[in-house]
């Protein structure tokens, strides 16, 4: 096979939603319609355990299970599909961010009653930045919920979308019939005792033909009639070029949980979802049919085995072949380094491969070469963007409770900062070391995994910092410049990257400094 038909069999795609809404279940559902796994509950629920017996266990646990379902592969007519996980827990967002740099498109889930969630919200935000299409998929019909236009307003609202259902809910929760298929044009019952078996797909080119009510009922049948007509009066028709560039987003409805909708989904998802797309990089777009392989690191796996320390790289393939044993170019050490057992994904298990394709993750085991956002080319110097830091939410001085270790403190703080567990800012004025996260519990995770990996002792300090802004200025003798460095001095830092951090006390004072020096950009990601 040429390396364009691989390239155009592959779909790489992550679903987002917020906790709850049934990611793991249409997951499970996806997989089980590839043939990918024999029953349901075979993917594990890759979420914090609300009132788990310990928080470190559970981040253990937790930890053992998403090595295991980073990248879920299987077939599925004719095409390969790489669902790459993504985090539910808030305190994990960071990580959520950064696996959406390495989809090709996504799929929404949303709970029927809930509507449109928080973290929906900021999900979809950094998707419609970076224009990764989007699908929605509308959850839980079994269930009540809001009416399906109020609900199709609010993805629109909330989420600045625009939307196009290509299918729509008969009834819902107790009077919940089916849904028809606006994309394949057809019908699907839902019937059976406990609402669970799926009757074929009723073909109905037309709903206005009257056997539709054997069906489903008169008042039914009328009120499909009627909503159908609103459907195609007020929402654009679909258009799939218009769905690839982000500017329109097909909805589905159905219940994962009942195995209802998600073919349809399914189906409609390996027809229009993009294959593996160009990206660019600080040199050049790079095409995915390029001869030369070149990828980036999106995601660090620490092993779960504290004795060995090695590391598990997951790396998306831009361009080019992959292939086992050929010495590729570690960009940012310029250096070449080979791959003995390079690990595929398929279904749920790990395996050693020899060619991978682009849009393919590949796992590559590190013994700390890699950071998260590195590249890996064929030879050619070029740097993929994209794996932004976000700016944190919590800041903590980290302090070393045990002299005797400092070596392996600065060791491990360094090893789990490149996995992307937290970010490190070190204070221009003494040098003191500062850790900001996304969630208040990372601060555990590095603790017990400092103490268990590493075998250094930490300790906290608190820290009022409402932000931290990476610093841009055009010239660095500007006397505005100089005069913010001597007046915020005890408010700068540097990152990993040793790029310069305001990190600003209060909203008010970010506020206060952004007016008094025009002249200086504040940015909330590290990349600009
Ligand atoms: P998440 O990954 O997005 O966090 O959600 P998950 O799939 O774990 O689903 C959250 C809860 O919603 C689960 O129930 C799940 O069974 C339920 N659910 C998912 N899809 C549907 C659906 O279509 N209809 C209905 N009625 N429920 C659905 P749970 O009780 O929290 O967990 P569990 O004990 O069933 O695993």
């Amino acid at each position: 096979m040429s390396i364009q038909q691989e390239i155009d069999k592959r779909r790489t795609f992550g679903i987002i939603s917020h906790p709850d809404a049934g990611k793991t279940t249409l997951t499970e559902k996806l997989l089980l319609f590839g043939g990918a796994i024999q029953e349901a509950g075979a993917v594990k629920n890759n979420k914090i355990k609300k009132g788990a017996t310990s928080d470190f266990m559970e981040i253990e646990r937790q930890r053992g299970i998403s090595v295991a379902t980073s990248v879920l592969a299987f077939i599925y007519k004719d095409k390969k599909i790489n669902i790459l996980d993504t985090p539910g827990h808030k305190d994990f967002a960071e990580d959520t961010f950064r696996t959406l740099s390495a989809v090709d498109s996504v799929i929404v889930v949303i709970d029927v009653a809930k509507g449109v969630e928080e973290q929906t919200e900021k999900l979809v935000e950094v998707c419609r930045m970076r224009k990764i299409p989007i699908i929605v998929f509308i959850n839980k019909l079994d269930r009540e919920g809001k009416d399906a236009f109020d609900l199709l307003d609010e993805v629109e609202q909330k989420l600045g979308l625009r939307v196009t259902p290509l299918s729509f809910p008969i009834g819902m929760g107790y009077d919940f019939k089916g849904i028809y298929n606006i994309w394949e044009k057809n019908i699907n019952l839902f019937t059976g005792e406990n609402k669970q078996t799926i009757s074929e797909a009723i073909h109905f080119e037309d709903v206005n033909n009257p056997e539709l009510e054997n069906y489903i009922g008169e008042t039914a049948a009328e009120t499909l009639r009627e909503e159908l007509e609103l459907v195609y009066e007020v929402y654009p028709e679909f258009n799939r070029e218009a769905y690839l560039n982000s500017e329109l987003q097909p909805v589905f409805f159905g219940s994962a949980l009942n195995n209802f909708g998600v073919r349809e989904l399914l189906n409609c998802f390996v027809e229009i979802a993009p294959s593996p797309l160009p990206k660019m990089s600080d040199e050049r777009l790079v095409e995915p049919n390029e001869n030369k392989f070149s990828g980036f690191v999106f995601k660090i796996h620490a092993n779960m085995d504290p004795k060995h320390r090695d590391r598990l790289a997951f790396i998306k393939i831009v361009s080019g072949v992959f292939k086992r044993n050929t010495p590729y170019l570690h960009v940012r050490l310029d250096k070449k380094l080979k791959f003995s057992s390079p690990n595929a994904f398929f279904a749920e298990k790990k395996q050693i491969v020899d060619e991978s394709f682009p849009g393919d993750i590949v796992g590559l085991h590190d013994t700390g070469n890699f950071k998260i956002g590195d590249t890996l080319t064929a030879g050619e110097k070029l740097n993929y963007k994209g794996v932004p830091s976000f700016s944190p939410e919590h800041f903590r001085y980290i302090n070393n409770a045990d002299p005797m270790k400092s070596k392996q403190l600065r060791k491990g703080i360094n090893q789990l900062m490149d996995e992307g567990v937290a970010q490190l800012f070190t204070l221009d004025l003494n040098g003191r070391q500062i850790i900001g996260t996304v969630g208040a519990l990372q601060y555990e995770v590095i603790q017990y995994r400092l103490e268990h990996e590493y075998g250094a002792k930490c300790s906290y300090e608190n820290l009022n910092v409402h932000k931290a802004c990476w610093v841009e200025v055009e010239n660095e003798k500007d006397p505005e410049f100089l005069d913010f460095k001597r007046v915020k001095q005890k408010f700068l830092a540097r990152d990993k990257e040793n790029k310069l951090v305001f990190l600003a006390d209060s909203s008010f004072s970010l506020q206060m400094t952004q007016q008094k020096y025009p002249n200086i950009k504040f940015h909330f990601t590290s990349e600009f």
